[in-house]
């Protein structure tokens, strides 16, 4: 249950179990969050095993409810199979079941598996080669783990598109779809390739491709402990993640520069001359990710002068976009696995574009199907709430940027280096906008009945106002939205009315007059009754008349203001969700790793 629990991120409509012990195979399922399988289990409790599997699942075909809950048996109940994915033609498989006889009890695509897996087993003995046969004939996006009461030491697993590791121990063996799962038993893991099946037994593990012919692997260790896994006194996950972001902003720093500023990018497997060649950049992203792809987009053009987009993944694909070799494509996942980026990058590739990405999770599809990646080295993010993963990928793009720059020659080394210098600075201003929390936390209880709120930003104050309405909608559930400052006249300023709380991040005071702008936008809205929370820089005396609550962040440069200017809108949207009595780390229909389209 402890592997589940450290799963538990990446859905909880409902979690279930089968053990494998005395020729019989047992199984317990149960709709809502693990707590409820934890309950069933109390009153019913299963044998000790030492060969099973487990799921939690976010529901795609079926609603979460007992029935659909995973894992799923055939008729016999003795063959059990959870799944994380797509089976996209299974009304066919599930018609032609039906037509032999087969008497299907649940609304789900997985149940299918279970069945064909019967009748495979009819004509071969051997568990692994039954899974090879039927993968053969799904077609969509599946990781699959089978146990089988006839083959009581085995668990098979199989992979196409869905992410699945395997835990190398020592005398047990383990599979997980991230390393969280079996993390406290060993950090030995090994990555397995597309189309891949894998049989695990206490002493081997032997993986193939869906036809049996051996597969190569790739063996790695992880980096963080079980540990880093846990709350750590924190009482949700998302407080642990704010709290580390110091560590997680140095962590993706470290080893980057030389004294001397000359940047290293050791994962970086595009030559200088293949990057001289770049001549356009295209951010993919979903969420969070898009919104560090954003304010990336604003550090690249203007430290390389290479035109930059930013684009949703589930959108880019879809548009007939113009990519050549010319173009390098930026992916940005914190997982890894996300369906929408991942299918994204395949699709560039095809069209001849160099994609690098930018990823927290070793090992993970989307950086091993990219032609260069950055780690963000952040460690494990389990909160469903993107925070310190957030953080990090906006210093991974500063990194990427000024890597462009050097190679591209459009900024001086000394210039890079006085830049490496404040980022190298900003995790004193993280820690410091941790340690003046407490002004926001009373903010969020005094806000807690507010039904709707807006952020507003200019330049990449405002992919930071979007970042923080995205927290408070995931976490708070209610109407929050951000607004370019500048376009707040345009039509949003409509909704203004008295004591409308509305953030607003106003930039540093510089050449071109933002500051000024921003100044100007807050009193208009405080004209019209909003109550105003100004998030401005120590010594901007201007907007203190018109600000009903200050928040002060240290003074860094335009654009690495993100990193100290999100850390209290994090704060306030966990705090808020924690008045509501919300789940902070579990907010109801998300799912943290959305491994479908
Ligand atoms: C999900 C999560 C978001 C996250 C997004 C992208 O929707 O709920 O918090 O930002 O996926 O995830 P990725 O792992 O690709 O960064």
């Amino acid at each position: 249950m402890g592997g589940l629990r450290r799963l538990e991120y990446r859905g909880y409509d409902s979690g279930g179990v089968a053990l494998v012990g005395d020729g019989t195979l047992i199984s317990a399922k149960k709709a809502g969050k693990l707590l409820n399988l934890d309950a069933e289990l109390a009153e019913r409790p299963l044998p000790v095993a030492h060969t099973g599997i487990g799921h939690t699942r976010w529901a795609t075909h079926g609603a979460p409810n007992d029935v659909n809950a995973h894992p799923h048996l055939d008729e016999t109940g003795r063959i059990a199979v959870v799944h994380n994915g797509i089976i996209e033609n299974f009304a066919v498989l599930r018609a032609e079941l039906e037509a032999t006889g087969h008497e299907l009890v649940s609304e789900t695509d997985t149940e299918t598996v279970a069945h064909l897996l019967h009748d495979e087993l009819e004509r071969t003995a051997d568990l692994s080669d039954a899974v090879r046969a039927v993968c053969r004939r799904l077609e969509g996006a599946f990781t699959l783990v089978i146990c089988d009461a006839d083959h009581p030491d085995v668990v098979v697993g199989a992979r196409r598109n869905s992410p699945l590791v395997v835990g190398r121990g020592d005398g047990e063996n383990f599979l997980g779809s991230d390393v969280a799962a079996f993390i406290e038993f060993t950090r030995d893991a090994v990555e397995l390739g597309q189309d891949q099946v894998v049989t695990i037994t206490p002493d081997d593990i032997v993986v193939t491709d869906f036809f049996g012919a051996p597969a190569a692997t790739k063996e790695y260790h992880v980096d963080w402990d079980v540990s880093a896994a846990e709350k750590g006194g924190y009482d949700w996950f998302m407080l642990k993640e704010i709290a580390e972001q110091p560590q997680a902003v140095a962590d993706t720093l470290l080893g980057r520069h030389s004294q001397g500023g000359q940047l290293q990018l050791d994962e970086m497997r595009l030559s200088d001359g293949e990057l001289r060649d770049v001549d356009r950049i295209v951010i993919i992203a979903c969420g969070t990710a898009s919104y560090a792809g954003l304010v990336a987009k604003y550090a690249i053009e203007h430290w390389t002068r290479i035109p930059c987009e930013v684009e949703l993944a589930s959108e880019f694909r879809y548009r007939d976009p113009i990519l050549d070799k010319s173009t390098l494509v930026v992916a940005i996942s914190q997982s890894g696995e996300t369906m929408d980026t991942l299918m994204a990058i395949r699709y560039a590739r095809q069209q001849k574009a160099r994609v690098l990405s930018i990823c927290n999770t070793n090992g993970s599809t989307i950086p091993r199907e990219s032609d260069a990646v950055i780690y963000t080295h952040a460690g494990p993010e389990i909160a469903v709430a993107s925070t310190k993963g957030f953080l990090s990928q906006i210093v991974a793009c500063y990194l990427l940027a000024l890597y462009l720059a050097q190679v591209k020659g459009t900024k001086y080394g000394d210039e890079i280096a006085s830049i490496i210098a404040e980022i190298d600075k900003t995790p004193a201003g993280i820690q410091r906008m941790l340690d003046e929390g407490d002004q926001v936390r009373k903010l969020a209880t005094e806000l807690a009945g507010s039904r709707s709120i807006l952020f507003l930003g200019r330049h990449v104050g405002f992919p930071v106002a979007l970042e923080g309405a995205l927290k408070l909608k995931e976490l708070a559930y209610i109407h929050a939205e951000g607004f370019a400052a500048g376009e707040l006249k345009h039509g949003p300023i409509a909704l203004v009315e008295r004591g409308l709380p509305v953030f607003v991040v106003v930039p540093p005071k510089g050449r071109d007059q933002l500051q000024e702008k921003t100044v100007s936008s807050i009193q208009e809205i405080r004209a019209r009754g909003a109550l105003t929370i100004v998030l401005a820089e120590d010594g901007d005396e201007d907007v203190v008349p018109y600000a009903d609550h200050l928040i002060r962040l240290p003074k860094v440069p335009t654009i690495l203001q993100p990193l100290v200017a999100t850390v209290p809108l994090q704060i306030f949207a966990a705090e808020f969700a924690n008045q509501l009595g919300n789940d902070v780390d579990q907010p109801r229909n998300l799912a943290k790793s959305v491994t479908v389209e």
